[in-house]
């Protein structure tokens, strides 16, 4: 794998952490900065230990932006809820196969709607555990802190999990991006791009910050 500075790197800013009394012009702003995903933190108060926003607020921001949609589900259970998340406009769903008996049927059923199929790994789960199931797998999401909330600080014991789910993902010769989510900021971005992540995942590190292109520029290799 070529080095960080070297590979296109994936920016996908996380609404959760914007202003909420302004989402569309938040999602507009985003978009003209630069940021290659928005993504969309979809969390149940069940999963996760909190509640933010279902499908009606991705469709009331879908005729608002060309962003690609990549939607984070910490739901439980997923399978009932994907396709109103496609209908509402989500490009990528991902979810976590700890929230579901059957998260091979998932990645099948998000696959068949068209969708591009993620799985996300909670900070205690190894990556052996989706090793069987990256045939049907685009993206790989390694939580580098426990799902609910942002600005929480990064996890650096996820570090050597990234490590070997890129040497899986090159193994296999598939096109499966390997994106990191939770605590991604200037500071630790370079040791998770080293690691092997080609997507980054930041809320408090871009929304939170007054200038969004300078923001996102900061977070990829110099
Ligand atoms: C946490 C979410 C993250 C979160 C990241 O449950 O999945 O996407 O918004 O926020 P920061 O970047 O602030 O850690
Ligand atoms: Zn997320």
């Amino acid at each position: 794998m070529a080095p960080p500075h070297e590979r296109h790197i994936t920016i996908a800013p996380s609404l959760l952490a914007a202003d909420f009394g302004r989402l569309r012009e938040e999602v507009a702003a985003i978009e003209a900065a630069g940021a290659d995903w928005l993504h969309l933190d979809v969390m149940d108060g069940h999963f996760a230990p909190n509640i933010s926003f279902g499908p009606v607020v991705l469709a009331a921001l879908r005729k608002y932006t060309e962003l690609p949609f990549d939607v984070h589900l910490m739901i439980e259970p997923v399978d009932p809820y994907i396709q109103a998340f496609a209908d509402a406009g989500a490009d990528h769903i991902s979810f976590h196969p700890e929230a579901c008996a059957h998260p091979h049927r998932s990645l099948q059923l998000i696959r068949s709607l068209g969708k591009k199929a993620g799985l996300v790994l909670n900070p205690g789960t190894p990556p052996e555990s989706i090793a069987w199931m990256l045939d049907l797998t685009d993206i790989v999401l390694v939580m580098s802190v426990n799902p609910g909330f942002g600005g929480q600080q990064f996890l650096p014991s996820q570090l050597p999990k990234i490590a070997a789910l890129r040497g899986m993902i090159d193994a296999s010769g598939r096109a499966i991006a390997l994106a990191v989510d939770g605590g991604i900021t200037p500071a630790t971005a370079p040791a998770v791009l080293q690691a092997g992540a080609d997507t980054l995942i930041a809320g408090t590190a871009v929304f939170g910050a007054p200038d969004y292109a300078g923001a996102i520029a900061a977070l990829r290799p110099a």
